[in-house]
């Protein structure tokens, strides 16, 4: 069964591709390669033992995926990754965020809609919840205002689903992912990300392989035990493991509503001094960090509860903090040799 990725030789997406072609799926991956490289579909390859179709298309070209969706009718449903994903960029320029992410799925829906492809799983964020009243957020807390315009095309993404199943025979799972990380313990594929990360641990693993001097941990004097921010990570093997369970639920007909949302995440949260912590006690190393002020747009605490993910889709997250450490470790090792 032909499954399309988008985004799929980006960090999640690659994963999944993984996932999918282990539990037995046909993928065929279409990326515009602004955030990844085309050689990771090899790597794909290397690790599942069967390459992924590839086409380099972006999803604001229509006529591009018009003629895509021409050519593969086979296509039994969608995983939606390809989206730009940094939130300080996208307050610097709100509009590329907004015809990306946004005009990028109008065209994909359009197509899928046209095609009669009605079933997708769609990357959404923790984002969308915003600084919560009360933690763990379920999947019924409060969709706030958007702190970013990333987190924005977040919400709209969602709203579109949910307005689209409402007037057309048209199934979503959207899937509000808190803090990925770690990679594939392969070390083949993993987080990549372009110039300076934004992120906490390719920072650290930068910071350990000496590619990046000092750490800064953004604030100290937050109203957390330790005085820096919660967030819940989760292992990237674990997130890509739910995407073919929330396929399967829609596959196999087992879906209640035709828009489901579930939380990924572990349920734990983390400070940032923890995360630090556990990545010098699985590898042994000392990270140079310094204190700095906080990060602007940084909710202070965030993390799930997971309860509706594992009794409805039966899933739950199996890695742990350190496992997460020592997998991000591994992958920086072996980008930082090649
Ligand atoms: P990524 O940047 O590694 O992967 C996204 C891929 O989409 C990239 O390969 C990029 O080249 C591609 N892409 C972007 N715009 C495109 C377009 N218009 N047409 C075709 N391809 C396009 O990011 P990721 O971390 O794998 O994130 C995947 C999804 O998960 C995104 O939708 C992101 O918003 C969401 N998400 C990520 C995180 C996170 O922390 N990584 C958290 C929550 C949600
Ligand atoms: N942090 C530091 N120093 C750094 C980088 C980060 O102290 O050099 C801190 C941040 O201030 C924050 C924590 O580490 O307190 C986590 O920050 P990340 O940037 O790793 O992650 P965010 O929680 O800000 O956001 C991430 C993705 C978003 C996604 C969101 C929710 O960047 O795209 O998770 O899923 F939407």
């Amino acid at each position: 069964m032909k499954i399309l990725v988008t985004g799929g030789t980006g960090y999640i997406g690659s994963h999944t591709a993984v996932e999918l072609q282990n539990s037995g799926y046909e993928v065929i991956v279409i990326d515009n390669l602004c955030n990844s490289n085309a050689d990771v579909i090899d790597r794909v390859a290397d690790i599942s033992g069967k390459k992924p179709e590839f086409e380099k298309i972006d999803l604001c070209d229509r006529e591009g995926l018009q003629k895509f969706f021409g050519k593969n009718s086979d296509i039994k449903a969608v995983i939606h990754f390809a989206a730009l994903k940094a939130v300080g960029e996208s307050v610097q320029n709100p509009l590329l965020y907004y015809r990306n992410n946004i005009s990028g799925m109008i065209n994909l829906l359009d197509e899928m809609l046209k095609c009669g492809v009605d079933k997708i799983v769609y990357s959404s964020s923790c984002t969308v919840y915003g600084e919560a009243d009360a933690l763990p957020v379920t999947e019924d807390s409060p969709i706030k205002k958007a702190e970013s315009p990333y987190g924005f095309t977040k919400q709209a993404g969602e709203q579109m689903l949910f307005d689209t199943a409402r007037v057309n025979d048209f199934k979503s799972c959207i899937l509000r992912y808190f803090n990925p990380t770690g990679a594939h313990d392969s070390a083949l594929i993993g987080e990549l990300p372009i110039g300076v990360p934004n992120n906490l641990v390719p920072y650290i693993t930068q910071t350990a392989a000496g590619i990046r001097e000092t750490l800064t941990v953004n604030g100290n004097d937050y109203d957390t035990p330790d005085g820096t921010n919660i967030r819940d990570y989760i292992h990237v093997t674990d997130l890509a493991k739910a995407h073919v369970i929330a396929l399967e639920r829609m596959l196999n007909g087992k879906n209640i509503e035709k828009t489901e949302v579930f939380n990924l995440g572990t349920g734990r949260g983390n400070s940032v001094m923890e995360v630090i912590n556990a990545f010098e006690k699985v590898t042994g190393l000392k990270i140079k960090y310094r204190i700095g002020p906080r990060r602007q747009g940084d909710v202070v605490s965030i993390y799930s509860d997971t309860g509706k993910a594992n009794q409805i889709l039966g899933w739950k997250a199996e890695r742990d903090l350190d496992n997460m450490m020592l997998t991000a470790w591994k992958w920086q090792k072996h980008i930082s040799e090649l």
